[in-house]
């Protein structure tokens, strides 16, 4: 087989990125380890900035996050006695919406055959070669079958544990990682949310979440030890817990109902650099994690596959190769600010093991004086909602 440009993993920076080059006319194939309904399965991110809504509306692929989106003007953060609303639109002039990746991929997934993508998955053994070259190629094995793709550009979109990264040598990239000590652990239920806007909290038990789907569905957080099970985790003593972290008030308006999802996610800072070696780019959670706390995920690897796909058009359409050198400068710049507002926020919001007093007081000291401050708050809005592209 062969193609352009060969994308490994179909999350939604693959797709995404297969969608935009199709628009371009330049031809992709993606490439994907597990099975649409197992994607499909896999419940993260609900928080979507402009910058994601964007590519939606740009690809056409909007209709439904325009009708079943929520649009939110607004956030709060909790410090155990109060809520502190930060009024994104007032400050920013913009919104968020709360659309939950699995339907971000539903839509991609659900358009791609009708754009002429083709995605193949259930693909085993998926290796990268001559990345150093103008000839890169993917190996895999397909329906039983031994495959070669052969490209002029491989882009890893495989996420965190996928092998495009590792196909970079050592002597060419440097790491950065930060392991936090506790992870999240998330459920999800067909029950109203319990406030119309995000209650992000810290309390002396611990953070905790209050997000949602719909006006339907719940999604709420609260970390936990890594050394917790979820399977110690009954749906009756998370509801517990999070009537306890979120406030009386939050806790007033929450109504409880059976689980339909409950897992346990750690949480990472992490930057791989660079973001292109050779005929590889890396987009996504292939070249950094970000801890939850403050929804960047999925709206990173909508930003890299943003530049990604205006570097490669450049190539394809004018022969400019210079964009496709770019990529990873201009990249890892917005990528190491949502590393910092990601950081900052996870510091600010939860309770670590080796934290005294002393420390507990700076987090109060600081979530009062952004309550306070219209400067703060300002700085905490425009990170929330994404800064430019
Ligand atoms: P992924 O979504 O990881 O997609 C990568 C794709 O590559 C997958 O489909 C995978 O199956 C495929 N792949 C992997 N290995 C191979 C291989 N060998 N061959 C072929 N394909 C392969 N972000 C938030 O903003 N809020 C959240 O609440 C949140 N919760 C999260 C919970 C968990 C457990 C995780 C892991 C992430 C969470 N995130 C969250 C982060 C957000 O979901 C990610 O940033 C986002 O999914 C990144 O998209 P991606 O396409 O880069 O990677
Ligand atoms: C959700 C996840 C987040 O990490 C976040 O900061 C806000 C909302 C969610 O899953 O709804």
């Amino acid at each position: 087989m062969k193609t352009q440009v060969a994308i490994v993993g179909a999350g939604p920076a693959g797709l995404f990125l297969g969608h935009l080059l199709r628009a371009e006319g330049i031809d992709c194939v993606v490439v994907e380890r597990q099975t649409p309904d197992y994607v499909l399965s896999r419940i993260r991110a609900g928080v979507l900035e402009q910058v994601t809504v964007g590519l939606m509306e740009r690809l056409g692929l909007d209709a439904r996050l325009k009708a079943e989106g929520l649009v939110e003007e607004g956030f709060n953060l909790a410090d155990g006695e109060r809520l502190i609303r930060i009024d994104v639109a007032g400050l920013t002039g913009k919104t968020v919406v709360v659309y939950g990746q699995t339907e971000i991929t539903r839509d991609l997934m659900d358009a791609a055959p009708a754009r002429g993508l083709p995605v193949l998955y259930g693909a085993e053994d998926v290796a990268v070669h001559a990345i150093e070259s103008d000839a890169p190629f993917v190996t895999f094995r397909h329906d039983g079958a031994d495959q070669r793709l052969d490209a002029r550009f491989v882009v890893g979109c495989d996420g965190f544990h996928g092998p495009s990264r590792k196909a970079i040598p050592a002597r060419a990239a440097r790491e950065f990682e930060r392991v936090y000590p506790f992870g999240w652990l998330g459920i999800l239920a067909d029950v109203p949310p319990c406030n119309p806007e995000l209650i992000y909290a810290n309390h002396e038990r611990g953070f905790a979440l209050a997000s949602m789907r719909s006006h339907t569905r719940s999604r709420y957080y609260i970390d936990v030890p890594l050394t917790e099970k979820v399977e110690d985790w009954s749906d009756e003593r998370i509801w517990d817990e999070l009537a306890i972290r979120l406030g009386p008030d939050a806790a007033a308006g929450m109504t409880r109902g059976p689980s339909i999802e409950k897992s346990i996610a750690p949480l990472r800072s992490y930057v791989f650099e660079p973001m292109r070696h050779g005929s590889l780019l890396l987009c996504g959670d292939a070249a950094h994690i970000v801890p939850p706390t403050g929804a960047k995920g999925l709206n990173l690897a909508a930003s890299d596959v943003h530049y990604a796909a205006e570097a490669l058009t450049a190539f394809f359409r004018r022969g400019d190769n210079d964009a496709v050198i770019g990529y990873s400068a201009k990249a890892l710049a917005r990528v190491w600010k949502s590393e910092r507002f990601s950081w900052s926020l996870t510091k600010l919001m939860h309770r670590f093991p080796e934290d005294g007093p002393f420390e507990r007081a700076m987090q109060v000291a600081e979530l009062d004086y952004i309550a306070s401050s219209v400067a703060a708050q300002t700085t905490i809005a425009e990170n929330y909602v994404g800064l430019p592209v």
